[in-house]
């Protein structure tokens, strides 16, 4: 009887844990913080520097609110040896790499790496680096993965793509896959790893990264951070769960005006890149440096959600973003009203369009102060180049009615440019949101999906979707049919307008949903569909 309950006090301590771990919930990677050398110094790097920046981490109080990586970018690459062994720089690291890993390790940080798909690194390509040459991880993969992670104890790399695409011309997905399988084999430790392709580099990508760049390098510059968020307006979908489209490093400290730094920083928070202090952290100006330590903005950033906001409302040159915090389909949402020009823009934002209703309480979180409550629509006056990222805390939350096709997962994209007919975004003046989806179908798996169509209780929908006929002169095949399916239920329509002058057209048809989240595709298995804007959804009531 004594050893039942003493099975069962364990029993019952097992279940607890395995409740306590499930009640926590499984803790998701959030995009890395920290700083790294590229962005002020170029390949111009050394050892002192680089313990330099990493004091001044701690001093300055960046540690303190969650910045954590001290990433080495290019520059530390010296010579590989008759053995294949890499070497650091003899003039600049000449004590080797372990010891500037221990170094940031011993101030409770955590230490990134840098190098290359192909043989040759960007440096020796565009910073007439010569020890960048051979130095790459082409045909060294396992080698140098051991020597990174297992001996110098690095726990990031961010592996770019100039030797690989430049001068071997090899294909991204599977060069990649060699890769991080070469890490795999040699580290079971977690290493957070960047690709670096100048581009989104396709849905493969999250199998292999915790993030990867999607615009070409970032420079100091309006025009320059104006331009990658333009890239990132419609990526959401393809982030998430852990995985993080990288805007690239933060040019803050560097020149822009207290506005754009401002909006630099909002909307690298609400997009969820990964935030990656681009400045000497030695010379700071105090203003940037609040902006960076902002913790209602980094919260944004690092909430545990892991999710990228997606556009909800372009009206002129405003656009409005937006995204759950803490809860999904909850009350609590950031929003961005983003003005990327160059005249004071006026944002009018029903609650409705946020799924947002009755009294919702305003707190504008660049300034970290109250606006009080609304009912009905948040307005706003936005400066040029000007963001305000709000918190919105409402009564109510709404189910969504507009599924727009900028929003969706495409299953087929990727922005490389390689092929001649791909899935891409493309923009039409009367389209909901001015933007439609082209180049769909075709074959199975190029299809859009939206996997997070929710219903609370479930039941009948009228659906309704939203598309613009394809230029019939532009291809040899009609592009008329779609087809949907919903939770894998298919319905197919073949009859379609085919004259663009027409604009947007629509087609309606009822569906069933499930409580909770449901999954809805629009594609065309053997022709392509003609572009699609969006659907809506409106439940059908039964009495
Ligand atoms: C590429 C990357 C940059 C930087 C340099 C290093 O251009 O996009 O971020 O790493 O290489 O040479």
């Amino acid at each position: 009887m004594r050893k039942f309950n003493g099975r069962f006090v364990i029993l019952v301590l097992m279940g607890m844990n395995i409740y306590n771990n499930y009640a926590q919930g499984y803790k998701m990677d959030t995009p890395i913080m920290g700083w790294s050398s590229w962005n002020t110094y170029r390949v111009d790097i050394n050892e002192a520097l680089i313990k330099k920046q990493t004091d001044a981490m701690v001093y300055n109080g960046f540690k303190k609110v969650g910045y954590q990586f001290v990433n080495i970018d290019d520059g530390f690459f010296g010579w590989r040896d008759e053995k294949g062994q890499l070497h650091s720089h003899p003039e600049r690291f000449p004590n080797g790499m372990k010891v500037l890993a221990d170094y940031i390790h011993s101030k409770g940080l955590k230490a990134g790496i840098y190098s290359e798909a192909g043989a040759n690194t960007c440096g020796s390509i565009w910073d007439s680096d010569k020890n960048g040459i051979g130095v790459g991880l082409y045909g060294f993969e396992h080698q140098d993965a051991s020597l990174f992670f297992n001996e110098w104890g690095y726990d990031f790399i961010k592996i770019d793509y100039c030797g690989a695409g430049q001068q071997l011309e090899l294909d991204e997905k599977e060069r990649y896959k060699e890769i991080v399988n070469a890490i795999r084999e040699v580290s079971s430790r977690n290493i957070s790893l960047n690709i670096c392709r100048w581009a989104y580099p396709g849905t493969w990508v999250k199998n292999y990264a915790r993030s990867w760049r999607i615009s070409e390098d970032i420079s100091p510059n309006w025009e320059s951070v104006k331009h990658i968020i333009s890239k990132n307006l419609y990526l959401s979908a393809f982030a998430g769960e852990g995985h993080y489209n990288d805007m690239d490093m933060l040019e803050i400290g560097r020149g822009l005006s207290e506005v754009e730094e401002e909006t630099h920083f909002g909307m690298w928070c609400i997009m969820c890149s990964p935030l990656l202090i681009g400045c000497d952290l030695t010379t700071i100006p105090e203003k940037s440096m609040d902006l960076l330590k902002n913790k209602e903005l980094i919260a944004i950033n690092q909430d545990p959600l892991g999710l990228q906001a997606y556009v909800v409302q372009h009206k002129g040159d405003g656009y409005v973003l937006v995204k759950d915090l803490e809860t999904r389909q909850g009350t609590k949402r950031a929003v961005a009203l983003y003005n990327p020009s160059g005249k004071w823009c006026s944002f009018s934002v029903p609650l409705e369009t946020l799924e947002l209703a009755g009294v919702a309480e305003i707190r504008d979180l660049v300034r970290r102060k109250n606006q009080g409550i609304v009912k009905d629509v948040i307005e706003y006056d936005v400066e040029p180049h000007g963001v305000k990222i709000l918190c919105v805390n409402a009564e109510k939350r709404l189910e969504r009615v507009v599924y727009e096709a900028e929003q969706a997962y495409l299953n087929d994209f990727d922005d490389l440019a390689k092929r001649s007919r791909s899935v891409a975004f493309m923009p039409f003046e009367d389209a909901s949101g001015g933007m439609t989806v082209c180049n769909l179908g075709g074959h199975k798996k190029n299809y859009a999906e939206w996997n997070d169509v929710y219903s609370k209780k479930g039941g009948r929908y009228e659906m309704k979707v939203f598309y613009v006929p394809a230029e019939k002169k532009q291809y040899s095949v009609i592009d008329h049919k779609i087809e949907v399916s919903v939770n894998g239920e298919r319905f197919s329509f073949s009859n379609l307008e085919k004259e663009r002058s027409k604009g947007v057209m629509s087609v309606a048809f009822e569906i069933d949903l499930k409580p909770g989240y449901n999954v809805i595709r629009i594609g065309s298995r053997y022709t392509w569909s003609p572009d699609i804007d969006c659907f809506t959804l409106k439940p059908i009531h039964q009495d």
